[in-house]
């Protein structure tokens, strides 16, 4: 390697001026012996005395998560990897293709590396089961599940091993909050640890009855009713909502039903409780509306009422021709 050789009382001057004209090679490491210093150069330079010497090269710090899985993975790889990333308050979640396991664990060091979250998880199954969680493996960080994220001015804690949370559905969330008016009574029939029920009654004066049949749901749903500053009212109800709303001596304005594998199994219960001229914020797993739009004119048909479909949207995708589907319909008499 080229290296200027100084005095070496004098390497420090020297090696900023050569630093400052963009002559010095910064991927190796300055050489020193008792009388002479070698600062290694790019290029030729008049005026200094130029030796050739073997350097040790400066290690190579990686600046991101590709950086450090470059010589691992592909960049197609890692690109789809970086998509994959869930981030829950100081969580990551991963999601990592069958054929990189082999390499979960390098994958999981380097994420838990550059985002500096506490844990980083992979997902080791689907969404399962009636209470919609899915199994998970830690691979870095502290093993601790429990988090509190931050989205809309409110804080929501949770576990993700025990509950259903997603925070890709923030967007979604702040629309529905967005359409609703003071004053309204809400059924959340499937309110999970109450991310719609917080956001509405963060920004609204209304009354909210939430409703999971996942103890731990409604345990972290309490304990966020007194972490947020709310302006609204929610009450909360443990058990199937088919047998709790058995009780209600209310009907409701707006009922938001964000099950969307099955809430179309719960639509009689909704047109039943909905006051005339009430929303039904209703989701779905579908290739289209129709199915959904179908399914409402149904249940409402059946109870003699009517549907106006007030809005629709594709709220995520789900997989190439599946989409988390969201309508907004207004039931009347
Ligand atoms: C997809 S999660 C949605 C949770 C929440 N709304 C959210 O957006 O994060 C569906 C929730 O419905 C709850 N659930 C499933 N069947 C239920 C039933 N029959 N009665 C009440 N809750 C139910 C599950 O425990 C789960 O928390």
């Amino acid at each position: 390697m080229k290296c200027v050789k100084v005095p070496l009382r004098q390497i420090n001057n020297t090696r900023i001026k050569l630093m400052s004209d963009g002559l010095m090679n910064m991927e190796y490491r300055i050489k020193t012996t008792d009388e002479f210093g070698y600062i290694p150069i790019t290029k030729d330079i008049d005026g200094y005395t130029i030796e050739d010497i073997e350097l040790e090269p400066m290690k190579k710090v990686p600046h991101n998560f590709a950086e450090i899985l470059e010589d691992e993975l592909t960049h197609d790889e890692i690109e789809n990897l970086k998509t994959s990333f869930d981030t829950i308050g100081d969580i990551v979640i991963l999601e990592i293709p069958d054929e990189l396991h082999d390499k979960k664990q390098l994958i999981g060091d380097a994420a838990y590396k550059f985002t500096k979250r506490k844990a980083i998880y992979m997902k080791k199954s689907a969404i399962k089961g009636t209470i919609r969680v899915r199994d998970l493996e830690f691979l870095s960080g502290v093993d601790d599940s429990v988090t509190i994220h931050k989205e809309h001015g409110v804080r929501l804690k949770l576990d993700v091993r025990e509950v259903y949370f997603s925070p890709r559905l923030a967007t979604e969330r702040k629309r529905v909050m967005e359409s609703v008016k003071d004053g309204e009574k809400i059924l959340d029939m499937f309110c999970g640890i109450g991310p719609f029920p917080i956001v509405i009654a963060r920004n609204r004066n209304v009354d909210i009855t939430a409703v999971d049949i996942n103890e731990a749901a409604i345990k972290y749903l309490n304990e966020n009713i007194k972490l947020n500053k709310l302006k609204g009212n929610i009450e909360s109800y443990c058990g199937d909502v088919r047998e709790v709303s058995k009780g209600f001596k209310t009907e409701f304005d707006r009922i938001i039903m964000n099950l969307p594998g099955l809430a179309y199994t719960f639509l009689d219960v909704a047109v039943d409780l909905i006051k005339d001229d009430g929303i039904i914020n209703y989701y779905e797993f579908s290739d289209s509306y129709d199915q959904g739009i179908k399914r409402l004119n149904d249940a409402a048909g059946s109870a003699g009422k009517k549907v106006e479909i007030l809005n629709t949207r594709k709220v995520k995708s789900i997989s190439p021709d599946e989409w988390h589907v969201a309508i907004d319909a207004k039931i009347k008499k």
